[in-house]
């Protein structure tokens, strides 16, 4: 009682919000989109993979927009098209990512760390530039930047992931600074530990054996636990949090 109006949530409202989620056509990004669609907001789903985007946006009556977060045409395009077909963004998720090559670092060429590094900082780089003017104008917006606990612990045969993911969780505390005073406009990342997604096919066993390993809770989580955490950061109500690298680890990160 109290929590329900009229059969409404009323906390953590997302009607009549607009979210882009970058990688939204499977995993993570897939049930961030389910998510905050399910709480109102209009989704722009954005994937390099088009019949997945398609997928997931036909099924929540969203957008699909096929491009790479890499390319600044690709994503200056996107957000155009979002903002025509649903109107102007207010959430920005930077969820695209990938593992790379695993190897250590005398197996590693320079482009397997470029590659990483493109997508997985670059990638978020653009989508913020991208939309930042338009949320500074409306003096609104949410961004959550999609890092990982490889991003503080460092994960042996993951150099340049847990490279790229230090970053994002840098530049997401460097931008939220640099947009304080220009309204109510937050950026925050969050560092799950590892999740049940097909990004884990891409990795040897016993990586993934040694990341459960580390789980104080013994489990892999599941990627409706970390949309949950998303929509939180995503809504109005989280306003006086910036800057700030929310853990989803099921106990492994120490700070
Ligand atoms: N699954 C995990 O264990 C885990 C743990 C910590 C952090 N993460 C992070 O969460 C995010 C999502 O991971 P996931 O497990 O859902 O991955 P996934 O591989 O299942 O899905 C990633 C999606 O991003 C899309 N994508 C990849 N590169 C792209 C590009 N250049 N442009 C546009 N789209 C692109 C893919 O097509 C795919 O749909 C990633 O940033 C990842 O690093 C995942």
């Amino acid at each position: 009682m109290g929590f329900w109006i009229l059969g409404m949530n009323t906390f953590f409202d997302l009607t009549g919000k607009v979210a882009f989620v970058t990688g939204g056509g499977q995993g993570i990004g897939e049930a961030i989109c389910r998510r905050l669609a399910q709480a109102g907001a209009k989704v722009g789903v954005f994937d390099r993979n088009a019949s997945a985007a398609q997928r997931v946006a036909l099924d929540i009556g969203g957008h699909a927009v096929a491009g790479d977060v890499c390319s600044e045409a690709d994503v200056e395009t996107a957000v155009d098209d979002v903002c025509e077909q649903l109107g102007p963004i207010d959430i920005l998720v930077n969820n695209a990512g990938i593992t790379g090559k695993a190897g250590k670092l005398w197996e590693l060429s320079k482009a397997d760390w470029e590659s990483v590094l493109d997508i997985n900082v670059v990638g978020p780089v653009l989508c913020c530039k991208a939309v930042v003017n338009l949320m500074r104008e409306r003096k609104y917006g949410r961004i959550v930047n999609i890092a990982s606990i490889a991003g503080k612990e460092g994960n042996p045969t993951l150099g340049p992931y847990s490279a790229s993911k230090a970053a994002v969780i840098c530049f997401t505390k460097s931008l939220a600074k640099e947009l304080v005073g220009n309204g109510d406009i937050t950026v925050n990342a969050i560092s799950p530990a590892v999740i049940a997604t097909p990004i884990l096919a891409g990795m040897p066993q016993s990586t993934v054996d040694y990341m459960i390993s580390k789980i104080p809770m013994g489990r892999v989580g599941k990627p409706e636990e970390v949309a949950a955490l998303v929509h939180f950061l995503a809504s109005a109500e989280a306003s006086f949090t910036t800057g700030q690298c929310y853990d989803i680890s099921g106990g492994r990160a120490t700070y």
